[in-house]
């Protein structure tokens, strides 16, 4: 399929996208912002109550106008769904819950009309156990893609008698729960498996698995892909010896798992030569990007882990997520800090993404923003002003909180496993909230939508209106509108997508940052305190303008006037 020629354009004076150039070293993945979209829970084109590619077609012009420049999707692919698409069972095929290739190519041709690009979520850890290669490798030791799991005796406990004391080969534990070996009683070996038992790991060692892998990829390139989110991608080699983790006790979630450094069962050395071939199959398809999931120790900040998957900065990924945004509290010392060590990690030719919120964990709206809207344009600010590519995940343009679901109601295999202790993901993957009527425009008023939707929906949102598209997209105070206006002015102003980042001291309460770009600079003053704060002195030069304020309308129009609690302003000088 010819690649359509997605990317470059600007805002007419009407507003309207142009294909008008950009600037030469402009880059989608760059200089754009993606979207992540959760396909189960975005928009249900089919009617059943789950979301799906249709459903995602009907939305782009709503994306289209947020001016979004990439759309990540979390896996489409068949699967048996025991973690909802990361148990890839056909790398090469479409779940009929989402719908079919066709399906996909329209997504691909309508969403590059609009000059938006598309990422799929590529899993190469592992497969679902269902997944041809896994039935072949374990219908025996001789297999020939034996080799393409990890498989392993176990080891003796205390030379006690084999059949009764065997245990697995080290104390790795499955991120889901429990030892990561799980014992196949066919041929009497132990599989590795990071995830679920019905997720077993690849062995990347071996050079076929890698090829075929590759050629999966090959082929949703060839039919319009811009690129890849690589889940795990620190998780594909394991150490060669099996060593034991080292165990770290500390207070986070109670599962063993969170209790071990991850020394042996991650960021192996020859994860990065594969990421580096891997780059080079991307590099013969021009303007596509690889983003890789970098995860870290639960609880850690580990920047630099994320940063070395950027190699030198063109020879491997692209773009690799760092949480520590995530996990950093509100504040602005904290943020500044977090924000200062990322910038430092990642390489000179690399390039830096920051993202608040995704699938896994709980919307930043409610662990950070406690629900408040103010807050949440704050941060939508931090987010959408920093050097580096922007992720919004779905909904937290207008505000979307974790949903409140009852036991019952938990679709999630860690939710239902640990509940009450931690009830799971799907408390961040409630569905999109379109309009304020019912099952909020996400499905038809007679379906039954997969998980149950968040009640503000139809409520009030910010005070004044509701959390859903609908209410707030006309409406110019809206969290909505703000995100809108904040990814106007990235188009407007190349200081805020290809300048270079200072940060000014100030108040410990204010974030204060230049943003300068050939001769032109612009300055965002982040007040975190419910106080009026006076800007720090000698930022602000005579003729300095408020290009944005969330309070517009309550401030002097004097761009070195206090800022109010909360408020989030963006000067050009
Ligand atoms: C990371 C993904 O983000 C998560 O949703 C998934 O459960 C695990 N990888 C396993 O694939």
């Amino acid at each position: 399929m010819e690649r359509s020629p997605a990317g470059r354009r600007v805002l007419d004076a009407d507003g309207h996208r142009t294909s008008a150039d950009r600037p030469n070293d402009y880059h989608w993945w760059k200089h754009g912002v993606i979207y992540q979209i959760y396909p189960r829970s975005f928009a249900d084109g089919s009617g059943d109550g789950t979301g799906d590619l249709q459903g995602i077609v009907s939305r782009l012009p709503y994306l289209a106008d947020l001016g979004v420049d990439g759309l990540w999707l979390s896996p489409i692919f068949d699967s048996p769904m025991h973690d909802f698409g990361y148990d890839v069972r056909d790398y090469c095929a479409i779940h009929p819950l989402f719908g079919r290739l066709a399906d996909f190519d329209e997504l691909v041709d309508r969403a590059h009309g609009l000059g938006i690009r598309i990422i799929l979520d590529l899993v190469f850890n592992h497969t679902s156990a269902e997944h041809p290669w896994f039935l072949e490798s374990r219908s025996s030791k001789v297999s020939p893609k034996r080799d393409w799991y990890l498989w392993h005796t176990g080891r003796r406990f205390l030379g006690l008698p084999w059949r009764t004391c065997r245990r697995p080969p080290n104390n790795w534990r499955s991120g889901f729960g429990g030892s990561a070996w799980r014992l196949d009683e066919r041929t009497d070996e132990y599989y590795l498996h990071l995830f679920l038992d019905s997720q077993p790991d690849l062995n990347w060692r071996n050079p076929d698995t890698e090829a075929a892998m590759f050629d999966q990829a090959r082929f949703w390139l060839d039919r319009g892909a811009d690129g890849f989110r690589l889940d795990v991608i620190n998780y594909i080699v394991k150490d060669l010896r099996l060593r034991n983790n080292p165990y770290h006790p500390r207070l986070t979630f109670p599962r063993l798992h969170d209790q071990q450094l991850h020394l042996y069962d991650r960021n192996q050395p020859e994860a990065h030569e594969i990421v580096r071939r891997f780059r080079a199959v991307m590099d013969g398809h021009p303007e596509t990007m690889l983003v890789g999931e970098v995860y870290p120790n639960e609880g850690c900040m580990e920047p630099e882990a994320s940063a070395s998957y950027l190699g030198s900065g063109n020879d491997e990924l692209h773009l690799a997520f760092d949480f520590s945004l995530m996990e950093t509290p509100f504040n602005a010392r904290g943020y500044r800090k977090t924000l200062e060590r990322w910038y430092a990690a990642v390489p000179r030719e690399g390039w830096p993404s920051h993202v608040l919120s995704n699938h896994d964990k709980p919307r930043a709206m409610t662990r950070r923003c406690r629900g408040s809207f103010a807050r949440a344009r704050l941060l939508a600010t931090l987010l959408l002003t920093q050097r580096g590519t922007p992720f919004l995940y779905y909904g937290e343009e207008i505000g979307m909180r974790d949903g409140r679901l009852r036991r019952h109601a938990l679709r999630d295999p860690t939710g239902r496993k640990y509940w009450p202790f931690f009830s799971g993901r799907d408390r961040s993957r409630t569905p999109m909230q379109w309009t304020p009527g019912p099952n909020a425009g996400f499905c038809r008023a007679d379906a039954k939508p997969w998980l149950p939707l968040n009640t503000d929906h139809s409520g009030r949102g910010d005070g004044r209106r509701g959390v859903n598209v609908e209410s707030q997209r006309e409406a110019p105070g809206s969290l909505l509108s703000w995100y809108r206006r904040l990814i106007e002015a990235r188009r407007a102003h190349l200081e805020l997508t290809h300048g270079s980042i200072e940060f000014v001291d100030s108040h410990r309460k204010l974030l204060v940052y230049t943003r300068e770009y050939e001769e032109r600079r612009v300055i965002v003053m982040l007040n975190f305190s419910r106080r009026r704060r006076s800007p720090p002195d000698g930022v602000l030069v005579a003729g300095a303008r408020i290009l944005l304020s969330t309070h517009g309308s309550l401030t002097e129009p004097r761009a070195d006037a206090p800022l109010e609690p909360y408020e989030a302003r963006v000067v050009s000088i």
